[in-house]
This record gives C-alpha cells, sequence and structure tokens, in this order.
C-alpha cells in the first residue's frame, strides 16, 4: 500500500494544477516590444567609438536628468553645442557650482530658470566630457529619431490576461466536485451498509459477497479515509485561498506607503527610468526598491515641490531615514530604513526572476506591472497567480533575436513544427523552473 504521505502528494499535484493546466483561453494579448533601434544615418561625420564611449557615459550619469529633446529634471540638450562654447559646457559639467558661484551670468540665469536645482559635479576628464558632447551632436543631428524612441516607450499601451472570470470557474468546478464527492460517499456507504446487512441475513450468499469483500476493506482502510479527508481539506483549503487571495485582496492591492512618493512625478513626468531606482532589475532575480541614498542623489537640494521654499514634509522624511541636516548639510549616524509595503509578493514556493524576463525576453515592465509611469500610489495590476504565468508562457513567441543561445533550440522547433516557438517549447511549463 502507498504511504498516505505520498498519496498525498501526488493527489496535491493533480489536484492544484489541473484546472490551471487544462489550457483555457484568454484574451492576454502580448504587447510587442519590438524595441526601436536607433540609426544614426550621419554615422560617418562622428567617429562611432566616441559616440558610443559618450552614449555610455551619457547614459550612466546624465540621463537621469536629461534628455535630447525633452525638458525633464534638467533642460533638454539637444543643440547644446550650437547654443554654447565648448569651453563653457566642460566648465560647466565639471563643476557646475562653481561656475555658478563665479558669477557666469548665463549660469545663473539657467539655475534660476531651473528653481536652483543643483547639477552635481562630474570627476570627468575632458576627453570624456567631449565624447558625451559629441554623442550629443550626433542625436541632434538625428533629433527625429530620438522623439520616435521617446514616443514609443511612453506610449505603448498593454493589457494582460483577465482572469477573473477563471478563478470563479475554477471555485465553483470545485464546489461542485465537492458536492459530487459527497453525494457518491453516501452512496458508497448505503451500498455497505446494504451488504453487511445481507451477509447478516442470508448465509448461503456468501459468494457473492466474497467478490466485493476487498473493495470493502479498501473502502474501510486508512488510506481510503485519509484519502477523503484529504481532498475535503484541500477543497477547503483551495476555495478559501483563492476566495481570500487571487480574486478579491491581491489585485488591485494598494497600501499606504510610509511616504507619499510618487511614480506618477518620478516617473512619469519626469521620466525618470526604471532602472536607475530598480537596479536589480536586468541583472538579478529581484528589482530591489531603491535606498533612501538612491533619493539623496536628488532630494539634498529638491527640497519642495515646484521651488517653493521650506522642506516639504514628505521629503522630510527622506531626511531622518539617512539621519541628514539639510542646514548644515552634515549626515548623522542615526540612520533608520524606510518601510516600504510590500506591494507584489509571490508565495515562497515559486520562482520568479525579472532579468529573465526585462532582460532576455526584453518585456516591458508595463505588461506585468501595468501603467506604473501613472500611478500616484502603486497598486497590483496583475493578479500573478500560477495562471496568468502560464497562459502567457503558452502564448508568448521565444525572443531568440541576436541571442545565439537559442539557435540550436530554433532549428530543433523548426523541424517539428511551422508554429514560432513560444516559452511552453523551452520548457517554460516544467513546474521545476517555477518551483523548487
Ligand atoms: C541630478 C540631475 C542632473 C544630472 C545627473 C545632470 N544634470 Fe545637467 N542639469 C541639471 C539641471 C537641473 C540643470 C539646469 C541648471 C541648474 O538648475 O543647475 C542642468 C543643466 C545642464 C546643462 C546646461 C543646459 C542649458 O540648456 O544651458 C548642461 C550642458 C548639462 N546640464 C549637461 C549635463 C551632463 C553632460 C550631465 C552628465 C555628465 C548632466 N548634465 C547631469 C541636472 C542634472
Ligand atoms: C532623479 C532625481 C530624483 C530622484 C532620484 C528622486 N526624486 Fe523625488 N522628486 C524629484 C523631482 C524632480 C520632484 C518634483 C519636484 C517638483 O515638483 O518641483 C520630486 C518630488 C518628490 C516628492 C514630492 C514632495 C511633495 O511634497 O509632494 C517626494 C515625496 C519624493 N520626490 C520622494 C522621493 C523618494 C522617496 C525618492 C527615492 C526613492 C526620490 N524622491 C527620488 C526628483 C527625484
Ligand atoms: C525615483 C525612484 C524610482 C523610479 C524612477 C521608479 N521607481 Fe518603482 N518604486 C520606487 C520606490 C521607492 C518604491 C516603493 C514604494 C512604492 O511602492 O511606491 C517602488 C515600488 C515599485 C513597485 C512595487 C514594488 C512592490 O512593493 O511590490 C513596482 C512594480 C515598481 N516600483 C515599478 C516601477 C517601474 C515599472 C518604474 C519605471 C516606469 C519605476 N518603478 C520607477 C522607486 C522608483
Ligand atoms: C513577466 C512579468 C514581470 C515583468 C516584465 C516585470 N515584473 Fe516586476 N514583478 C513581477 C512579479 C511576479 C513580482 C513579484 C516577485 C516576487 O514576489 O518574488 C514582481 C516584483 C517587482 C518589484 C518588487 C520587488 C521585487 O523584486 O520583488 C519591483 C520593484 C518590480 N517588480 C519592478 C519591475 C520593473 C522596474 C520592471 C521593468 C524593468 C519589472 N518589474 C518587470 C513580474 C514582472
Ligand atoms: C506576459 C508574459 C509572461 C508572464 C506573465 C510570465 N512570464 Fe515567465 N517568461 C516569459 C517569456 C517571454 C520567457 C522566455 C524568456 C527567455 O527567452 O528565456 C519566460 C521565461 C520564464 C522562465 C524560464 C523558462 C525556461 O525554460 O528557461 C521562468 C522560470 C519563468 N518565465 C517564470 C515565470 C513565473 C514564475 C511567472 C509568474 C509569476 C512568469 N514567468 C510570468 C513571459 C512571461
Ligand atoms: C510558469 C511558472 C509555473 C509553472 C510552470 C508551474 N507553476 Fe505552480 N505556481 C506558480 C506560481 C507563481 C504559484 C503561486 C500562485 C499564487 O500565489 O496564486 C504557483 C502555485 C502552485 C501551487 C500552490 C497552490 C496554489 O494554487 O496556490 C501548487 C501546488 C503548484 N503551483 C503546483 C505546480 C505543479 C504540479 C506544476 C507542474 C505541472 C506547476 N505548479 C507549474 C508558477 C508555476
Amino acid at each position: 500500500m502507498p504511504k498516505p504521505y505520498h498519496l498525498v502528494a501526488i493527489c496535491m499535484a493533480i489536484f492544484f494544477s489541473t484546472p490551471v493546466l487544462l489550457g483555457q483561453e484568454s484574451d492576454s494579448s502580448v504587447v510587442e516590444t519590438d524595441s526601436a533601434v536607433m540609426v544614426n544615418d550621419t554615422d560617418d561625420v562622428f567617429d562611432p567609438n566616441v559616440v558610443s564611449a559618450g552614449k555610455e557615459l551619457f547614459d550612466n550619469q546624465c540621463a537621469v536628468c536629461h534628455q535630447m529633446t525633452k525638458r525633464v529634471v534638467g533642460p533638454a540638450l539637444a543643440g547644446i553645442s550650437d547654443r554654447l562654447e565648448e569651453e563653457w559646457l566642460i566648465t560647466w559639467i565639471r563643476n557646475s557650482q562653481q561656475l555658478i558661484g563665479s558669477g557666469d551670468e548665463y549660469a545663473n540665469q539657467i539655475f534660476n530658470d531651473y528653481s536652483k536645482l543643483t547639477m552635481q559635479a562630474f570627476d570627468l576628464s575632458d576627453s570624456e566630457i567631449k565624447s558625451i558632447l559629441t554623442y550629443i551632436k550626433s542625436e541632434t543631428a538625428n533629433g527625429s529619431a530620438v522623439e520616435d524612441v521617446v514616443a514609443v516607450s511612453s506610449t505603448t499601451s498593454v493589457s494582460v490576461p483577465q482572469e477573473d472570470g477563471f478563478f470563479t470557474a475554477v471555485v465553483v468546478m470545485i464546489i461542485f466536485s465537492g458536492f459530487l464527492i459527497l453525494v457518491l460517499l453516501i452512496l458508497i456507504r448505503s451500498v455497505i451498509t446494504k451488504h453487511k446487512k445481507e451477509k447478516h441475513f442470508n448465509e448461503h450468499g456468501g459468494s457473492v459477497i466474497d467478490l466485493n469483500a476487498k473493495e470493502v476493506s479498501f473502502l474501510k482502510s486508512n488510506a481510503f479515509l485519509g484519502l477523503v479527508v484529504f481532498i475535503f481539506t484541500a477543497i477547503a483549503l483551495k476555495t478559501l485561498i483563492d476566495g481570500a487571495f487571487s480574486i478579491g485582496v491581491q489585485q488591485g492591492y494598494q497600501p499606504t506607503q510610509p511616504i507619499n512618493y510618487s511614480h506618477k512625478v518620478h516617473a512619469g513626468d519626469f521620466e525618470i527610468d526604471c532602472n536607475y531606482c530598480h537596479t536589480g532589475v536586468k541583472k538579478s532575480r529581484s528589482a530591489n526598491i531603491p535606498s533612501p541614498n538612491i533619493c539623496m542623489n536628488c532630494h539634498t537640494d529638491i527640497k519642495n515641490v515646484g521651488g517653493q521654499d521650506g522642506i516639504s514634509p514628505e521629503i522630510s522624511k527622506i531626511y531622518a531615514a539617512v539621519d541628514y541636516n539639510p542646514d548644515t548639510r552634515e549626515y548623522g549616524t542615526n540612520t533608520k530604513p524606510i518601510e516600504w509595503v510590500r506591494v507584489h509578493n509571490l508565495p515562497d514556493l515559486a520562482y520568479f526572476n525579472h532579468s529573465q524576463h526585462v532582460d532576455v525576453a526584453e518585456m516591458e515592465c508595463q505588461t506585468c506591472h501595468g501603467p506604473i509611469q501613472e500611478m500616484d500610489v502603486v497598486y497590483q495590476y496583475s493578479n500573478l497567480t500560477m495562471g496568468w504565468c502560464i497562459n502567457c508562457h503558452r502564448e508568448t513567441d521565444v525572443n531568440t533575436k541576436g541571442n545565439g543561445y537559442y539557435d540550436n533550440l530554433v532549428e530543433l522547433h523548426n523541424e517539428k513544427s511551422k508554429e514560432p516557438m513560444k516559452v511552453e517549447d523551452i520548457g517554460g511549463l516544467e513546474c521545476a523552473k517555477c518551483h523548487y
């Protein structure tokens, strides 16, 4: 006889996975992540090595506050070399505060125009700064392309699987099958009692009853009892879990955060790149919530909104966390973390990896997290159930472009099928890929 433990484990796997793996239709449409490629027609004018070195510096050091054709935290930089002398630019970029302090008229003017936001000093060599300027020139020559890229990335509309209906169906199905099992059990029981009675009354009918003896003893065995008890507990639990979490509470979950931090302001209005704060998202499993030091990169100077005087109470909470005194501009040692409330949370049994999706598959954050750049307070946009993961893996083509790792797989796949290779074809439905 199998040990009750094994039985329970097998049943659990079958029970929990079947509805999801049966393959439901869903109108999940996956966003085209065709990243607009910047083609520089005028490349020959600029040394491509210098341009790419400049681009890297710009992306790492400047992009958080500057874009080419759009004012964000700092001014748009397209055409900057047409407007300003290279020498002035180098001095400014190396230490803008010093230039302002020296009384330079234009420096003071732009500083005031930008409500006295400080652009920090950069420890860059002349040639490094020149490479950044060359990169900006090359982008300027190509200005329209840049605008296109900005437009594409900010207007991509997304939709995700609508699964509320599916889960209601699962719950209904479970309750219904629970009911069926109950009826069956009552039937079986009455049959057994009937047989017992017959045996008792009719000693000559022994042969008929003997035939059933094995089944009767199985039905009375501990394993069977265990199974019945398990099925009922599981049904009750599953219904409870689905009812409490999958449908109602988690999707749309929007806790109040300790600081009134707004993605709409930062990622929307000021277009700060998600990666600037969520530094792990392309490299690791976890996206990371930024430490207050990252906030301080800007908020040592941005003390209030709209250039108002005084310190916003919300921003003073950041100062409290890093023990910063804005009057003396000094840091103390009495730091304490900001206790952000977690919005998205998979149970421990499931494994999810951001870099696999964001870096390898080049998916947009918004596909899973919705229009974060429009949220003042973050809420959970997708339901994060197993069905949600699986559905997308069934329907999404693997991004094999420029990824040598997939060449062999694609070849093998094309021999077998004419359909494009989906995530399920590379093992995206295997239990062990998502469960330890
Ligand atoms: C923390 C945000 C921030 C970062 C990072 C930053 N800047 Fe700035 N930058 C500003 C702000 C704000 C201004 C407007 C002047 C002011 O308030 O000081 C500015 C102004 C400028 C100007 C003058 C623009 C004009 O129209 O006159 C140039 C040029 C410039 N930045 C280049 C750079 C370069 C190059 C880098 C990267 C090495 C960089 N900035 C990094 C915030 C930033
Ligand atoms: C790249 C620069 C930058 C970074 C980094 C940054 N902010 Fe901001 N923050 C801004 C700008 C710009 C504003 C809007 C200022 C305005 O409206 O004049 C702002 C506004 C705010 C406000 C609104 C203040 C109020 O009174 O309404 C809060 C709160 C805030 N930020 C919190 C944070 C926190 C927390 C972090 C770190 C997780 C952070 N910021 C990181 C640039 C930044
Ligand atoms: C200036 C820093 C900053 C930028 C830029 C930023 N975030 Fe955040 N993000 C935070 C902070 C701080 C939190 C934690 C507080 C909260 O939930 O609002 C957070 C929380 C989140 C969460 C919820 C995490 C959880 O608790 O489950 C998601 C999802 C998220 N960000 C996605 C994005 C996306 C997508 C972008 C780009 C469009 C982005 N963020 C840009 C700072 C930032
Ligand atoms: C394929 C769907 C998917 C994509 C694409 C995606 N995320 Fe997530 N994100 C998740 C899931 C699922 C979780 C919950 C992970 C957990 O609890 O282990 C999560 C959690 C987070 C968190 C909370 C902290 C953490 O790492 O657990 C942040 C912040 C976040 N995502 C930011 C981002 C940003 C920024 C991007 C885009 C660069 C992005 N996500 C793209 C599905 C996605
Ligand atoms: C909107 C679509 C989408 C959603 C939702 C999604 N994924 Fe994926 N997932 C992908 C794509 C696309 C890949 C293929 C990445 C690649 O090229 O390796 C992938 C790959 C994976 C892989 C690697 C598979 C392999 O065989 O190498 C794992 C593990 C994974 N996803 C887990 C999850 C989990 C767990 C969830 C739910 C919490 C989830 N995914 C939700 C699109 C999605
Ligand atoms: C693409 C990723 C993925 C694959 C493949 C996958 N699971 Fe899951 N599974 C999840 C996630 C995510 C959860 C958590 C869902 C939730 O919290 O509602 C989960 C939850 C579960 C649970 C807990 C019950 C529940 O509904 O909360 C069981 C049991 C389970 N999976 C079994 C399996 C089995 C068996 C297989 C293989 C046939 C499998 N899973 C394949 C992602 C996956």
